[in-house]
């Protein structure tokens, strides 16, 4: 089959567009003998029968396992280098009670940038002492909170936050365990990494002022001074910008261990994972044992033991997890440039349930759920049904080119930053997300309902009392 010009470069007209990729679909995902996908012993259309399209569906004993994974991998290979590790689980990625249960159930921490993200952990009954709060801009009461709820952690942002912190710590009586982030200048991202001098970005503080600030933060008895934060930034699949950081934070560490302790270094998260074919990420136990290996250089290095290393993956842990199903409305064959055809297949959600691909550009696969097909291979384009031409969720890929109305579709790897950034834009509602494990099926996040959208509206007079849905039907 020759590749339809449309294509991009990086993707190949598969052999057969029926096969699900491993690298990209969740590890409970094959196809039945009946054609159909299941993921975790789950037909996928028993799960649309009871919930509906779309929905997310997140293969729990692969998040899980990928948890488990993480965390025995670092504690492994930094127990090799004669320390440990501490693995947070960055919320930010998606986080509700049921996978802060998921997760702390396999001895991680988790990282939360919010009041909201905080509120969430507790409710799913964390132990604040495993949590760690975030934020450029933390707001007096978000501080004011994690402080009195004990929060193991705060990483202070910017030079301002050291009083703010302290002055709670002193209001609840409490020594509260800081760290401090730094913008190391390193940026990196998935092909390519740049290191600049300072980078333009409203993260952390430079190097240069880090000593001043810790001096600072020692000087506070309410205050724990941890060690050094960096997060180089998201989806990077290269060890190289973690070793150009972690050897400019090395340098400042052992020169603030001459003043007192520094038992961590947080080196953040932003492990890369395979969203197309096209994607390869480093295999996390080698990750890990890259990390080990130059944390041990750097100590050695500096002649200072090797601190406790904390990390903060999310994307890497739930984002293989989950596969958004939906159902296929309307097909258009769209002549391009009068030389190609672009199938154009629209389905029921769309950039409110996955704003990534129309705000990064970011780059997704597609297949067809619910029967295989022996049609050949079409190059499409999933749009969502936005009032908004980039209301694109796969820019491109191939798929039998016999797909249909009434197909179920489904996404792979949106289990990171898609229901977490999802929006209810031309008011379309929410969808549930759905938890398969051996075989059965359950419901952890309800979906939204016209209901719920309506809700809030407060010049909705007869709302209370008469129920949204009695009163259409009178
Ligand atoms: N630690 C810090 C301080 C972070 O800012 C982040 C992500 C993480 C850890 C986790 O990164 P991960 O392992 O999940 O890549 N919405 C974007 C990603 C923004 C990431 C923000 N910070 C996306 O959809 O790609």
């Amino acid at each position: 089959m020759p590749s339809n010009p449309l294509a991009p470069l990086w993707l190949a007209v598969p052999n057969d567009a029926n096969e699900l990729p491993s690298a990209v679909w969740s590890r409970g995902a094959r196809r039945a003998a009946s054609g159909e996908v299941e993921i975790a012993g789950v037909a996928v259309s028993a799960i649309v029968a009871e919930f509906g399209t779309p929905v997310y569906v997140v293969d729990q004993s692969d998040a899980v396992s990928r948890a488990s994974e993480i965390r025995h991998a670092f504690d492994r290979e930094l127990a090799r280098v004669g320390s440990s590790a501490k693995v947070y689980y960055a919320g930010k990625a998606f986080l509700c009670t049921e996978v802060a249960r998921w997760v702390t159930g396999e001895g991680l921490n988790i990282d939360v940038s919010s009041g909201g993200e905080l509120a969430v952990a507790l409710a799913g009954g964390v132990d604040p002492a495993r949590l760690g709060l975030h934020g450029n801009n933390k707001s007096p009461a978000e501080i004011d909170r994690a402080v009195r709820v004990g929060v193991g952690a705060i990483v202070i942002d910017s030079a301002v936050e050291i009083e703010r912190v302290a002055e709670a710590a002193v209001r609840h009586d409490r020594v509260q365990a800081v760290r401090l982030r730094i913008n190391s200048g390193v940026h990196a991202s998935t092909h390519e990494y740049l290191a600049t001098a300072r980078e333009d970005q409203k993260f952390g503080i430079p190097l240069a002022d880090a000593p001043a600030l810790v001096a600072r933060i020692r000087s506070h008895r309410s205050l724990r001074f941890l060690g050094l934060h960096s997060h180089i930034g998201s989806q990077i699949f290269e060890s190289e910008g973690f070793a150009e950081s972690a050897k400019r934070l090395f340098a400042l560490h052992a020169e603030l261990l001459k003043d007192g302790p520094v038992p961590e270094l947080n080196l953040g998260g932003g492990f890369g994972i395979a969203y197309s074919s096209a994607d390869e990420p480093m295999p996390i136990a080698e990750l890990a044992a890259r990390f080990a290996d130059i944390v041990a250089e750097g100590a050695a290095q500096h002649g200072v033991p090797v601190p406790i290393i904390a990390v903060e993956p999310g994307r890497s842990i739930i984002g293989p997890s989950t596969a958004t199903v939906y159902t296929v409305g309307t097909i258009k064959d769209v002549i391009v440039d009068g030389v190609a055809v672009r199938k154009y297949v629209s389905v029921d959600g769309g950039m409110s349930d996955n704003i990534r691909p129309s705000l990064y550009g970011a780059d997704y696969s597609a297949r067809i759920v619910s029967r295989t097909s022996q049609a050949s291979p079409t190059l499409v384009r999933i749009a969502g049904k936005h009032c908004e031409s980039g209301d694109i969720l796969v820019h491109a890929d191939y798929l039998p080119g016999d797909v249909a109305a009434g197909d179920l579709l489904a996404i792979p790897a949106t289990g990171a930053y898609g229901w977490a950034m999802a929006s209810n834009y031309n008011y379309l509602a929410r969808p549930p997300v759905v938890a398969v494990l051996d075989g059965v099926a359950r419901l952890i996040i309800r979906g939204e309902t016209e209901e719920d959208l309506l809700s809030r509206d407060v010049g909705l007079r007869d709302f209370a009392g008469h129920g949204f849905a009695q009163r259409e039907k009178k």
